[in-house]
């Protein structure tokens, strides 16, 4: 079994990454991201308690989000590997992930600057019924606002808007900038430039899960 972490700050890469991941080698996504918005869009009792944590741009706590990764790893047969999307976050998370034993273990650290982020953000599309991610400039779906995997049209997240992002990065540099610290003391965290185009930076990523 293999569990491959994706780091990096938002609009980094992350889901974009994973998603090619999936396709390709069959890894179960868990996007915490996704499954939170799930949530939201349900009106379960959970979405409606962290609603407004996800638009204010800030973490919703360490009790919630490893429950729901809990159950995500144990409800699906899970057969090869699975690819985490933003989580761990915190130092907390990643002790919890780190009792679940693996055969192998690749953390990925997707590497950008705060422009590029800023830019990649505010032209942001999904669909909320698949979760595709698109963009607006820089990989947009073959018919405007349209999912091309499942003819939905594609939303834009409350948590996109440029206030929120600087928040979201502040979050990131205070909570996550440690996690990714400690998994580099481990000794096996790959770093990677990902800034350029998806599928060079996908090659790449390809390259070190391979
Ligand atoms: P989450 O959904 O995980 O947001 P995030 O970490 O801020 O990251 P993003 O999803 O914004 O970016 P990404 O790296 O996935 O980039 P993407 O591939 O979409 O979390 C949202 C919220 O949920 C948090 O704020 C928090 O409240 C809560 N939460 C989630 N996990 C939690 C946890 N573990 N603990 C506590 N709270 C948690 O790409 C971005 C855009 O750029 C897209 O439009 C894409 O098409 C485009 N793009 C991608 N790659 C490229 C490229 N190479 N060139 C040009 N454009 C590109
Ligand atoms: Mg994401």
């Amino acid at each position: 079994m293999k569990r491959i972490i994706l780091f990096g700050a938002p609009g980094s890469g992350k889901g974009t990454q994973a998603e090619k991941i999936e396709n390709e080698f069959g890894y179960m996504k868990i996007s915490t991201g996704d499954l939170i918005r799930d949530e939201v869009s349900k009106k379960s009792d959970i979405g409606n308690k962290i609603e407004d944590t996800i638009k204010s741009g800030n973490l919703i706590s360490d009790e919630i989000i490893i429950d729901i990764v809990k159950k995500k790893i144990n409800g699906k047969d899970i057969t090869s590997g699975y690819i985490m999307d933003g989580f761990p976050r915190t130092l907390f998370q990643a002790e919890a992930l780190s009792k679940v034993e693996v055969e192998k273990e690749i953390p990925i650290f997707l590497k950008v600057n705060d422009d590029m982020v800023v830019k990649r953000i505010t032209s942001r599309l999904f669909c909320k019924t698949c979760g595709k991610i698109y963009n607006k400039k820089f990989n947009p779906p073959k018919k405007r606002c349209v999912c091309d995997n499942c003819g939905e049209v594609l939303s834009e997240r409350t948590d996109d808007s440029e206030e929120i992002i600087k928040k979201r990065i502040h979050v990131y540099r205070k909570e996550t900038m440690p996690v990714i610290e400690f998994y580099k003391q481990k000794g096996n965290l790959r770093e990677i430039d990902a800034v350029g185009e998806i599928n060079d930076i996908y090659s790449v990523v390809r390259d070190i899960i391979k």
